[in-house]
């Protein structure tokens, strides 16, 4: 089924970046994710995932190609700004995500920072926290958080800020089995477009659509793609399949 009719909520075309003195990590890299897509990533360490994030949000320049968030090119530093709040991008590093005092400070953070009210704030913060499971956490000082504990409390900095695309970068990594099936169902009660990055292909099957890999700096989009994810669900465990 094609959805071209749905105008892109992220395009990248011919991407090229390369961290300084370094080969490139993303060569001619397209992507193109519309509404309703869900995209899960799986990929060996070091294959350019991260990155990819980085590049969307502007955190990282292209050298080469471009980006495009909402039908608009973006380049500069002033033309990511106004897209940022519109795109929730789960970091894979918790400590990225968390700086303030209190899970409640943290997670009203950001819609405070779109001008939304301080009883806004607080109130989409306290439903965005009971969504996740995590009432009661309001007052909890953030940097005693366990690390699956912080890796939800990040979620919902993400999800408060109501985003209309969710980039989640290894959103399972510390969570239990039981925490992990809570974000799973919270996932797919979501209606967000999404590109969820994680080596556990049946939480990617289960949160996402399809599932890309990346080689060479680029995203297969192709049908050698089925073979790897068929070799790789092998690889990692034995989980019923298809052979394509
Ligand atoms: N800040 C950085 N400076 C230099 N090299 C980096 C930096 N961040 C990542 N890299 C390198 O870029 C490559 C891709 O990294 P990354 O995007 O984090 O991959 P992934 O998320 O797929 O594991 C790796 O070889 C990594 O060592
Ligand atoms: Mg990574």
């Amino acid at each position: 089924m094609t959805h071209n009719h749905r105008n892109p909520l992220i395009e990248l075309c011919g991407i090229r970046f390369g961290y300084p003195g370094s080969q490139p990590v993303l060569d001619r890299l397209d992507l193109v994710l519309r509404p309703g897509d869900r995209f899960g990533l799986v990929a060996p360490n070091g294959s350019g995932k991260t990155t990819l994030f980085h590049i969307i949000m502007g955190l990282l320049k292209p050298d080469r190609g471009t980006v495009s968030l909402f039908g608009q090119t973006v380049s500069t530093e002033k033309e990511f700004a106004p897209y940022r709040s519109r795109i929730g991008l789960l970091f894979q590093d918790a400590d990225d995500q968390l700086f303030s005092p209190t899970v409640l400070e943290d997670v009203a953070f950001g819609p405070l920072n779109m001008g939304k009210s301080a009883d806004e704030a607080v109130a989409l913060s306290r439903r965005t926290l009971s969504f996740l499971g995590l009432t009661g956490f309001e007052d909890k000082i953030t940097t005693k958080l366990s690390g699956g504990e912080k890796r939800l409390v990040s979620l919902a900095t993400v999800l408060a800020m109501e985003p209309e695309v969710l980039l989640l970068d290894e959103p399972t990594t510390g969570l239990d089995t039981r925490t992990k099936e809570t974000l799973k169902a919270v996932l797919n009660r979501l209606d967000i477009a999404s590109v969820v990055i994680s080596h556990e292909f049946d939480f990617l099957t289960a949160t996402t659509d399809h599932v890309y890999t990346m080689e060479n700096g680029r995203i297969l989009l192709d049908d050698e793609l089925h073979i790897h994810v068929h070799e790789h669900a092998h690889r990692i465990g034995k989980q019923p399949h298809r052979h394509v």
